[in-house]
């Protein structure tokens, strides 16, 4: 099937201190239509910078120094600022991590999942919040006359986050990008929301870019898997194949840090993720890896095809 969503060679970095830190390194990969695809790593890889990206929403000191994001054939870092307004939200909803801080605090949470009804189509106040109930509804409210006229303080964090999708969803996107949807809930809410997510990205054919720190979440909801790490892809491969046979060191030291049942020891990847700027020369994640040699200091691994829709950018590999 065709790409729905192409990043190409992007590049994204900051000023800081009268030196350039590029934070995202050249990040190339696609989704097709209907896909649905995880972005995974720790905190500090660069994937809300990814996300912020897709949506132009970059700020200063951040800048895109580089590379294409080609939408339906369009390149979105070449657009209009008022025309990238047309496709954000109405083609490419976000989800973001603290509902809390993307909710307007004075408004009606029945107004806020109006409000894209009354920007974007040409329809009445009341039509639009009849509109926005039946999004509420939707999204497995189910007192919906109380949440439409709550504050978003008056809610509680797994509210928050269905009001929040169902504002993503209500112009009918073809994409929803979703960064951490979950990290702000507790464990029972957090699998509740992943299934209403799921049912809602089959009921709604719609594309999902899930960005998460957490291959726990990426096994419920997605197909493939993209890792990131120092603000490069480490590994982009199906989600069965990962899962049962990780290349990466780095995608091997993420999934042996999450808890499965029968074991009681957890192996976490040694070290940290260094801030922009102190990445080690060469592969980005040497300092944290078991298997690395002298190349690996030289030269930084590109990502390549191994065969079976799989990429991986190491040494071990090829080359
Ligand atoms: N406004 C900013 N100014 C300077 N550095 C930033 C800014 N935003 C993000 N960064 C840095 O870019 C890197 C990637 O950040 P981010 O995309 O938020 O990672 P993630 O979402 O994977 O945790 C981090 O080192 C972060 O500190
Ligand atoms: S390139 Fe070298 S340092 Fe990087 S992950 Fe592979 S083995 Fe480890
Ligand atoms: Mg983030």
């Amino acid at each position: 099937m065709e790409n729905l969503i192409e990043i190409k060679n992007l590049r994204v970095g900051f000023e800081k201190g009268g030196k350039f830190l590029e934070a995202l390194k050249g990040i190339s990969f696609s989704v097709k239509k209907g896909e649905k695809l995880a972005i995974v790593g720790e905190s500090g890889s660069g994937k809300t910078l990814l996300a912020l990206s897709i949506l132009r929403l970059i700020e200063p000191p951040g800048k895109i120094t580089d590379g294409e994001i080609i939408y339906k054939k369009e390149d979105l870092l070449k657009l209009w600022e008022e025309e990238v307004r047309k496709i954000r939200g109405k083609e490419i909803a976000m989800v973001f991590q603290e509902p809390l801080s993307s909710l307007n605090p004075v408004l009606t949470i029945g107004y806020q999942v109006a409000e894209p009804f009354l920007i974007h189509t040409k329809i009445g106040k009341k039509e639009a919040i009849e509109k926005a109930k039946e999004l509420l509804k939707l999204v497995s409210i189910s007192d919906v006359e109380r949440v439409a006229s709550a504050y978003p303080h008056e809610l509680s964090g797994g509210m928050r986050q269905r009001a929040m999708i169902a504002m993503a969803l209500a112009l009918n996107p073809e994409i929803l990008l979703a960064d951490e949807p979950t990290t702000a809930l507790d464990v029972t809410l957090q699998a509740q929301f992943l299934n209403l997510l799921n049912d809602l990205v089959m009921g709604f054919s719609l594309t999902l870019i899930l960005i998460t720190h957490d291959f726990g979440v990426v096994s419920e909801t997605c197909d493939r898997v993209v890792v990131l790490y120092g603000g490069t892809i480490c590994e982009d491969s199906p989600k069965v194949d990962i899962i049962r046979s990780p290349l990466h060191p780095y995608t091997k030291g993420l999934l042996n840090s999450i808890p499965k049942s029968g074991e009681k020891e957890l192996k976490p990847i040694r070290g940290q993720v260094p801030p922009i700027g102190r990445f080690p020369s060469g592969c980005p994640f040497r300092d944290r890896c078991d298997s690395a040699f002298e190349k690996c200091s030289k030269k930084m691994p590109q990502l390549k095809e191994i065969g079976n829709g799989r990429k991986v950018a190491c040494f071990l590999y090829g080359e």
